[in-house]
């Protein structure tokens, strides 16, 4: 191993034009506009187009983050996309994704199965791998769950949006450079948010899914808790193993599934809340897009100056959870 810097060198996002309001919902299944306010903070989420898969928006986000590092796709020596909602089931989409972008022909893979947690479980990979050999590694994460969740499910339909975010991880005295990264995993908790459907205890069937989608079995209130309990514990650790107390925290950009459990993380973790960015109100839940959606909007929005200290820090089915520090 070296001891070169290795950070993030660029970050791009992509969301679809269509917008898909509380209000519409509430057309489509028994729901209303105050309760998925009052008890997410979501307004608003994006749908992606007919004709946008998922290859198309992880490749939008990913130009847009190699333009931001300066970085031709050539410049690539490894792609690794998180996403639960893959182009196909086989092969992965960052197969997709290399070609598309034109770049070499370098390792790629995907995280699945990690729900909103594969991002940051991606870039703990990404960091070590380029610190093993200056590699330049893609990391994307990215969602169209409108495309296979069940639509008529309102205790999960509502949540969920699509979306793609994407970071550039290696070496560089002008990186980002990511301190301290933390993940973990409950493996005793696969039972309380999954998909059951399409694996090979429960293939598809006419039954559990007449219109080959998923449902989404989740008990939100358990899921609720060990969300905040994980972050903030795996937040903590993460700035102990950088050196750094909460004071130090310019901003914290956690996982956008509910603006009741952002609060909570920023409240455990004892930052006030105008240093917790939040865009769950126009996107929703992105699972693996989250993150990185957000923070790119963060820092094109202005609320990340060089030298501050940005804490991200997600959860998703496993049970997962991911904490990274990174200074700018
Ligand atoms: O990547 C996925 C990550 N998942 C999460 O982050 C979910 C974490 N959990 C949550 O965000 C919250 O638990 C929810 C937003 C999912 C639900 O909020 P809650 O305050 O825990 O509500 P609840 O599940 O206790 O449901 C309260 C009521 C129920 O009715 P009854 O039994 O009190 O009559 C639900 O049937 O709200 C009902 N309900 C709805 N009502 C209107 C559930 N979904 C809806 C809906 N519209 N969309």
């Amino acid at each position: 191993m070296n001891d070169t810097r290795i950070g993030l060198l660029g970050l791009g996002a992509y969301v679809p034009e269509k917008v898909m309001t509380n209000a519409e919902w509430s057309r489509l299944v028994d729901t209303s506009d105050e309760w998925i306010v009052a008890r997410t903070g979501i307004h608003r989420r994006r749908f992606a187009a007919e004709d946008e898969n998922t290859a198309d928006l992880a490749v939008h986000a990913a130009r847009a983050a190699l333009d931001d590092a300066g970085l031709e796709p050539e410049a690539l020596d490894e792609i690794i996309v998180a996403t639960d909602t893959p182009e196909v089931y086989s092969p992965d989409t960052a197969s997709f994704v290399q070609h598309r972008l034109g770049a070499r022909q370098i390792p790629t893979y995907d995280l699945g199965g990690s729900g909103c947690a594969g991002f940051l479980q991606a870039v703990d990979v990404a960091r070590s791998r380029a610190r093993e050999a200056d590699r330049h590694i893609l990391v994307i994460g990215v969602e169209v769950l409108s495309r296979l969740m069940n639509l008529t499910d309102r205790s999960t339909c509502v949540l969920f949006g699509d979306g793609a975010g994407a970071v550039i991880v290696g070496p560089g005295d002008h990186a980002a450079e990511i301190l301290a990264s933390v993940t973990g995993t409950d493996g005793s908790r696969t039972d309380i948010l999954g998909i059951e459907a399409g694996g090979t205890r429960t293939p598809f069937s006419a039954e559990n899914s007449p219109d080959g989608r998923m449902d989404v079995t989740m008990h939100g209130q358990t899921v609720f808790k060990q969300a905040v309990r994980h972050m903030s514990a795996a937040s903590l650790k993460a700035l102990e193993r950088a050196g750094l107390s909460r004071d130090d925290v310019d901003l914290v950009v956690p996982h956008q599934a509910n603006l009741r459990i952002i609060n909570a993380v920023g409240k455990a973790l004892r930052v006030p809340l105008e240093k917790v960015f939040v865009n769950v109100q126009e996107y929703g839940n992105t699972g693996s897009a989250s993150v990185p959606l957000a923070l790119a909007q963060a820092h094109e929005q202005g609320r990340i100056q060089d030298g501050d200290v940005v804490l991200l820090t997600s959860f998703g089915a496993g049970f997962h959870w991911g904490s990274v520090v990174v200074r700018f």
